[in-house]
């Protein structure tokens, strides 16, 4: 099921046919070095497969696949807070190397922001960034995301310290746009 649009970016429900070349992106250093160390790495045909049984159990659905001009090209997510977080979301992504610098994430980010504060009771969409990741940091600042926040040396990933960047959009400012 399409969930949004635009243009040659579509925004669907993730199906047992991405499987493989969800493994394939997914299976790149390069994306995991910038996620979380859940991601698993390397990424394999049944990681894959687990991923998307967790996803067809998902309600509501709140991870998507990315597809560029009818081909799957990455992942979206939106991860709702709960407790006193229950008006926030967490916004997440990656797109597969061959798909890099086409606009794909920055299209993506602004139609899940857009779908996110239309169906779900939020007020606030967040991420943090690793400092190295400038592509990423870049596509947050396209889509209106302020920078809020550095969290000194809160990341530790491969065996080193690096600072986050805390980035966030609230759904006044993105109405106002
Ligand atoms: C980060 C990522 C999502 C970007 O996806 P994308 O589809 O290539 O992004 P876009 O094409 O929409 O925009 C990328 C922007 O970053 C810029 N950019 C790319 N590499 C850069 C670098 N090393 N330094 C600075 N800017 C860079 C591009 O020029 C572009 O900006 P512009 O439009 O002003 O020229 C993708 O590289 C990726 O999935 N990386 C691995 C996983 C990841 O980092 N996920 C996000 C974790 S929070």
């Amino acid at each position: 099921m399409i969930i949004a649009t635009d243009n040659d970016v579509v925004l669907r429900e993730l199906t047992e046919a991405d499987i493989p070349k969800l493994a394939e992106y997914a299976n790149n250093e390069k994306v995991s070095i910038n996620l979380r160390d859940a991601f698993p790495s390397p990424y394999t045909i049944d990681d894959a497969k687990r991923f998307i049984e967790m996803v067809d159990k998902q309600d509501p659905k709140t991870l998507f696949a990315i597809e560029y001009k009818g081909n799957y090209a990455g992942n979206i997510s939106l991860s709702l807070g709960s407790d006193v977080y229950r008006k926030s979301a967490e916004i997440g992504y990656f797109i597969g190397e061959p798909f890099w610098n086409k606009g794909i994430a920055s299209k993506a980010v602004r139609l899940l922001t857009e779908y996110g504060f239309e169906k779900f009771d939020i007020v606030r969409i967040y991420t943090g960034i690793f400092e190295y990741n400038k592509a990423s940091q870049r596509v947050l600042e396209k889509c209106g995301f302020v920078k809020e926040a550095v969290f000194k040396k809160s990341i530790f990933k491969k065996g080193e310290l690096y600072d986050e960047i805390r980035f966030a959009l609230l759904k006044n400012d993105y109405s106002e746009k």
